[in-house]
């Protein structure tokens, strides 16, 4: 057997990559990980995941102060802006949290390839103009934002800018205009908004939030309005005009029509991400992409071609945080001769705005399907801890097969609905039934006992409506 540098080679250090390299390690196997950014951590901990929650929590803060909720409550107070200091906050997290993991790396004893690798065949990768040979490779590069054709993004400028962009500006654009109403476009308009700016979402379909149930879809966009965002849904952009610090963006109806133009300070290009495969060589190990770019792998992670594995943003599945971490950990434990195995069918999905939406398993047009189904509501009005605390928004629903009662999807728009998530994707992990979760003693009170009414509202009927 040819001698390897290492038994395990990762190429990226993101939630995917950086996971694998530490369990590989775990588990005996000497293990390198190529980065080539300045900090481990990937897009996540860099720009994505923790920056833009570090500026959605102080955010929510300042709103809770500038508006009526907290005088709601009998607390008057005047806040004032030192956005200096809330993206110190921001980068004091990001630095933290990229340091962390280069403290694991030391302490697990993963080697830092510092410089982006290239493939020169299955076996054997150059970062930085060295090369080293492994037994096994995993391609975990990541994503990265899609561009909208003709229009340029210049995060240094500051008028038209991507997520990176938008997480880094330097004062409170007077309007903002965000192209494309998904997550980056709702987290990061929310926060611009809650700051200040006027903020108007330009999306091509005629909803929100593509891939989510339609009630919540439906539901987002009036909290949304509610709070004061322009919704511009099934418009399309057909061009973006850069004049100095000023944008004009010309928009029309995705089904035709009459154009109209809105000006903006700032203008937010979020319209999708897409897999980081460029220059790495790939032809020299002869994998192909999909049509949508990515890399196709086994369910064990394994590519077509042998000892090379591929996980995360760059192979198909949500591009989430989460999901790489658990085929990180799953694609280093089959390097290892164990059994790593990711449920695709049970990846929650959070959208961290106030107040969240969150959803895991079948939505209900895509259960329905498949056959019969039953669906249980209950809205967080009636929940007594949501309207204590002022947060009436939203609903739990919960949708089972119509003869197993077995849990099928399970979607909220609640304070906490990212944490509520958790439970319903640990009962259909389990494999659980609504008459499961309705019988589960549920601590009072709390947002959680809504999904209890709501499994309660699939075969019966819950107490509080
Ligand atoms: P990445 O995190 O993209 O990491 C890949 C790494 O590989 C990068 O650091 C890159 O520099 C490196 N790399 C690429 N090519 C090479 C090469 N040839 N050699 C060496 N290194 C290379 N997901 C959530 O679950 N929750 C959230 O709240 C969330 N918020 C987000 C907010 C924003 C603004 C954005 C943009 C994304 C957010 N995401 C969130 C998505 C999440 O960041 C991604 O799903 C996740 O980072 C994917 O992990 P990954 O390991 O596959 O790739
Ligand atoms: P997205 O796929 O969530 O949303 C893009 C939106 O843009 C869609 O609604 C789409 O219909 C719309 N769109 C596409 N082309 C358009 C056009 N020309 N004009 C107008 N609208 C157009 O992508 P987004 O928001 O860029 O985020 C990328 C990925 O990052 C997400 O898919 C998600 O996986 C991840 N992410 C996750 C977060 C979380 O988990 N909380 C937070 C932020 C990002």
């Amino acid at each position: 057997m040819a001698d390897y540098d290492y038994d395990v080679l990762v190429i990226g250090a993101g939630p995917g990559g950086y996971v694998a390299a530490i369990r590989a390690a775990q588990l005996g196997l000497k293990t390198a990980c190529a980065e080539g950014r300045a900090t481990l951590g990937g897009t996540c901990l860099n720009v994505g995941c923790i920056p833009s929650k570090a500026l959605l929590h102080a955010s929510e803060y300042f709103d809770a102060a500038n508006g009526d909720t907290m005088a709601k409550m009998g607390i008057k107070v005047k806040p004032e802006l030192d956005l200096d200091t809330m993206q110190d906050q921001r980068k004091d997290a990001v630095k933290g949290l990229t340091g962390g993991i280069e403290f694991l790396f030391k302490k697990n004893k993963v080697d830092w390839l510092k410089g982006y690798a290239q493939f020169k065949d299955a076996h054997t990768v150059e970062v930085d103009g060295k090369t080293y040979s492994a037994k096994n490779v995993v391609i975990a590069t990541g994503s990265s934002v899609t561009p909208l054709p003709g229009v340029e993004i210049d995060n240094d400028k500051g008028v038209v800018v991507d997520s990176t962009g938008a997480l880094e500006l330097s004062s409170v654009p007077k309007k903002m205009v965000v192209i494309g109403g998904g997550v980056i476009g709702l987290e990061l308009g929310s926060v611009w908004r809650r700051l200040g700016a006027e903020v108007t979402v330009v999306e091509f379909l005629d909803q929100l939030l593509p891939g989510m149930d339609m009630d919540v879809r439906k539901e987002a966009s009036k909290i949304f309005k509610k709070q004061g965002m322009t919704l511009k849904l099934g418009t399309k952009v057909t061009g973006v005009d850069v004049k100095g610090k000023k944008a004009k963006i010309s928009v029309e109806p995705a089904k035709g029509g009459d154009a109209e133009t809105i000006d903006a300070d700032v203008v937010l290009v979020s319209i999708g991400r897409r897999p980081n495969t460029e220059g790495l060589g790939l032809d020299k190990i002869g994998l192909e992409l999909n049509q949508r770019g990515q890399i196709e792998t086994d369910h064990d992670f394994a590519t077509k071609v042998d000892g090379v594995w591929a996980i995360g943003d760059v192979i198909p599945g949500p591009m989430l945080a989460h999901k790489a971490e658990d085929e990180g950990l799953a694609v280093a434990e089959n390097i290892a001769g164990m059994t790593g195995i990711v449920n695709h069918d049970v990846i929650p999905g959070v959208v961290y705005t106030q107040p969240e939406i969150a959803g895991v398993g079948l939505t209900e047009e895509a259960a329905k399907e498949r056959g019969k189904v039953k669906v249980g509501k209950f809205p967080m009005l009636a929940n007594s801890r949501a309207k204590t605390n002022h947060e009436p928004d939203g609903f739990v629903k919960v949708i089972a097969d119509a003869e197993t009662d077995r849990v099928l999807g399970v979607w909220c728009i609640a304070s906490v609905a990212g944490t509520m998530i958790a439970q319903a994707a640990q009962a259909m992990e389990f494999g659980a039934t609504s008459e499961d979760i309705a019988y589960t003693c549920h601590a009072h009170p709390t947002h959680s006992e809504a999904i209890k009414e709501a499994a309660m509202a699939v075969t019966g009927k819950p107490i509080h409506i």
